[in-house]
């Protein structure tokens, strides 16, 4: 199966239960860095918002509690999207089924895109970040917040015991989506082997790249800007 395609398969399968999940496995603390994403990215009520991967909608109901109301959220996974609409009465009609690498919105639509624990689910993530590029108007900003694993050797064994038995145990019991959980630990691992977003993004065009770290090195927060 392409990568495309097992990734809508796992969170249309999830959707029902990931925002229940998501809370319980990171202990809620992904409240405080979807929160810590937006300030450093300094969102604010002028700001146009495109958040993508928005799935259950947590970063754009963040952006939303903070004084954004133009805000669009796209996502490949048409059950993560409906769960969105449920949670929010403001997102109807504010929600585009799409793939991040083929967005059709027109160049310099948004002044801010957003992204929470999604690049490491893009099958393309270059042709993804031309497309958030090409979409943003110029001085706007790409924020992405992602899983990386700790630098600290400890830390890191400590959060890999965690990923590698605890997390799928708990996600395939209450989701009974066993490749689910057992594709997030491996993404996450790929993804920090084989990724670096400072220099994807720069590829893709974006200047003034900064990368900061959280919660022990094991989320990233890169702001990008056109
Ligand atoms: C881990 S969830 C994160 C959801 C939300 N941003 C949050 O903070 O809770 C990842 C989301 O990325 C979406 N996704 C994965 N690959 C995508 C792609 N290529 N284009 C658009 N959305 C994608 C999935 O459908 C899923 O809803």
């Amino acid at each position: 199966m392409n990568k495309k395609k097992q990734v809508r398969r796992i969170f249309d399968s999830i959707s029902y239960r990931y925002d229940f999940l998501n809370h319980l496995l990171s202990g809620g603390v992904d409240f405080y860095w979807r929160k810590k994403a937006l300030k450093l990215s300094k969102i604010n009520k002028d700001s146009i918002l495109l958040d993508i991967a928005c799935g259950t909608g947590d970063f754009a109901i963040a952006a939303r509690r903070m004084g954004v109301t133009k805000i669009i959220g796209a996502d490949l996974s048409f059950n993560m999207l409906k769960l969105f609409n449920q949670k929010s009465d403001w997102s109807k009609g504010n929600l585009v089924e799409t793939v991040a690498e083929e967005i059709s919105f027109k160049d310099n639509s948004f002044t801010n895109i957003t992204v929470a624990f999604g690049v490491r689910n893009f099958y393309n993530l270059l042709e993804g970040f031309k497309s958030f590029h090409r979409i943003l108007k110029t001085g706007g900003k790409a924020t992405i917040l992602e899983f990386r694993l700790p630098s600290n050797s400890f830390i890191k064994w400590i959060y890999l015991f965690y990923f590698k038995n605890i997390l799928p145990f708990i996600g395939n019991i209450i989701s009974k989506d066993k490749e689910a959980y057992t594709y997030l630990p491996e993404s996450v691992d790929e993804f920090d082997a084989k990724v670096d977003l400072k220099k994807y993004l720069l590829e893709a065009g974006f200047s003034n790249v900064t990368i900061q770290q959280a919660t022990f090195g094991i989320v990233q927060i890169a702001i990008a800007e056109k």
